[in-house]
């Protein structure tokens, strides 16, 4: 796992790698004390493999030692897989945004995880 500094500093980007190839990524921006989770992807042939999990760990410990207390993220509605992520992380949804997404329109869920 590799953490790469953008040219914002406010955004933590890690990376999964299988040798040079790019498997797996989250994006996570800080507005202290909170966080908010961009953008994950696991490239599918490595899916269900626990690398997302992987990339939580790495990100929870970041925010550990960054202070960061609570994690926003946004998610559609029908993406039951990182839904299932996300909860399993400890993450409820906080809140609905309706029609939030565009080709296809669709809500999207708040989620929220308080960090112990
Ligand atoms: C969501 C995503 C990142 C999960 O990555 P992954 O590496 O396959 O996830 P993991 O193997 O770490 O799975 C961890 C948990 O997530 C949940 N999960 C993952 N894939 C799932 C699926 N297809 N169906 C149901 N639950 C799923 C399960 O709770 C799983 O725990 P378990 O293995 O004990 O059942 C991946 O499916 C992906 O890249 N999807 C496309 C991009 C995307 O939707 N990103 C989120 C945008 S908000």
């Amino acid at each position: 796992m590799m953490q790469s500094a953008l040219a914002d500093p406010s955004v933590l980007l890690l990376t999964l790698r299988d040798g040079a190839l790019l498997i797996g990524y989250m994006m996570l921006m800080t507005v202290f004390p909170d966080g908010e989770i961009l953008n994950l992807a696991v490239m599918p042939e490595y899916r269900r493999q626990g690398l997302a999990e992987q990339l939580f760990d790495a990100c929870l410990a970041h925010c550990q030692e960054a202070g960061i207390e609570m994690l926003f993220l946004e998610v559609r509605a029908s993406n039951t897989p990182a839904v299932s992520l996300y909860e399993k992380q400890g993450f409820v949804t906080v809140g609905r945004r309706k029609n939030y997404y565009r080709y296809p329109k669709e809500d999207a869920l708040v989620m929220r995880l308080l960090r112990e």
